[in-house]
């Protein structure tokens, strides 16, 4: 990025490790949600190195219009689903970002601080507002900066996400890099690493291998749902668009195959093997051999994560209690974090607590 001052520095040399992601409470999660980024929270939960928060990103979620009554219920659903897929409230801090004031709070300096040219940059934000640009709220295009706030309210030092959000987690670096200068505190924000690992980083559509998949495509069959009962995964991986030849025997093969890399990689994600080891296994296959046992083992995999959802939403006061419980402790560590920021700007702080 232009302007800036680089610094050195690694968050695992300056800080304690602690582990942050989040996840817009917008619809169902999808197989990509699932493969590249909460199975991966999940592990990094139970490694136990260090405290783990998982948010419910509903800030971010109202950048383009939610109708309200479906955004209440869709915050209760993903925090069933984080559940249903293995993460623990006794281990992790499991949260819903409005309810903790310091994302907003962090949010507004770091607006002062991310510079318009960088925004500019964004891929993410030019796929979303499309052409209509002038039309997009104010909220989307500030969008990464209000995640940079989300991570570094807590300090985090380590950020598991898909692939697509390693440009919002440059911009953090650059953001927490420029505060640390211009306010004259090396060190005071880490700078987090991206954590992007494991066989399916980006998972693409069932439909188009060229197209990430995603809640907002029109077509239902392009995305296996965590909520698709066993019928519909085993249907939608059926019909999932191939090529006529068989599995290759190296992983070589696959490059010019984008529609058969990524049913390979979500093999291999849901098998907790490599690509490698899958191309191996099924080289010289036929899609008619191996889609069924790609759709057995997704079936497998994700049909108990349906049941436990249903099981957590059956309560839904519970899951309030989960969440208030993890605000608060969210709370705890962020705000100590926002005074010593405030301090460093010159803000005075005295708030009603
Ligand atoms: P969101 O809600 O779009 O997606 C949640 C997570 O799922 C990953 N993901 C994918 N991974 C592989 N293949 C796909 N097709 C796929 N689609 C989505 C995303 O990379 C993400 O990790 N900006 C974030 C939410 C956010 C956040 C944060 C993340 C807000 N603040 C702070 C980390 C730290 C987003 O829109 O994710």
């Amino acid at each position: 990025m232009t302007d800036m001052p680089t610094q050195a520095g690694d968050a695992a040399a300056t800080h304690p490790r602690r582990v942050f992601s989040g996840v817009q409470p917008t619809g169902n999660l999808h197989l990509g949600n699932y493969l590249g980024a909460v199975k991966r929270f999940v592990e990094m939960q139970d490694e136990g190195l260090g405290e783990t928060l998982y948010c419910m990103v509903d800030l971010h979620a109202i950048t383009t219009w939610q109708d309200p009554a479906e955004l209440t219920r869709s915050i209760r659903e993903l925090a069933a689903a984080f559940m249903a897929c293995g993460l623990d409230p006794k281990k992790s801090i499991l949260f819903n970002q409005s309810q903790v004031a310091a994302h907003a709070e962090l949010g507004w300096i770091f607006n002062c601080v991310a510079r318009v040219g960088w925004l500019n940059r964004m891929t993410q934000f030019k796929e979303k507002a499309g052409k209509n640009r002038e039309n997009a709220s104010v909220g989307l295009y500030g969008y990464p900066v209000l995640m940079a706030a989300d991570i570094l309210a807590y300090q985090a030092t380590h950020v598991p996400v898909g692939e697509d959000q390693k440009q919002h987690l440059e911009l953090t670096r650059d953001i927490a890099t420029k505060f640390n200068n211009d306010f004259g505190c090396p060190d005071f924000f880490p700078l987090p690493e991206p954590i992007i690992e494991g066989a399916a980083t980006r998972v693409m559509s069932l439909r188009d291998g060229s197209k990430k998949m995603s809640k907002s495509d029109a077509s239902d069959m392009s995305r296996i749902n965590l909520t698709d009962d066993s019928d519909a995964i085993a249907q939608k991986i059926r019909k999932a668009r191939t090529d006529p030849d068989p599995l290759p025997g190296s992983l070589e093969g696959l490059a010019e195959r984008p529609e058969a890399r990524n049913l390979v990689g979500i093999y291999a994600a849901l098998a907790d093997t490599t690509a490698e080891a899958v191309v191996a296994e099924y080289a010289g296959a036929q899609f008619g051999a191996f889609k069924p046992a790609l759709a057995d083992l997704a079936v497998e995999k994700l049909s108990p994560i349906a049941g436990r959802m249903r099981e957590f939403l059956a309560d839904p006061a519970e899951i309030d209690r989960i969440l208030g419980d993890g605000a608060e402790r969210a709370a705890a560590i962020a705000n100590p974090i926002i005074d010593a920021t405030y301090d460093k700007v010159g803000l005075l702080r005295s708030r009603p607590r």
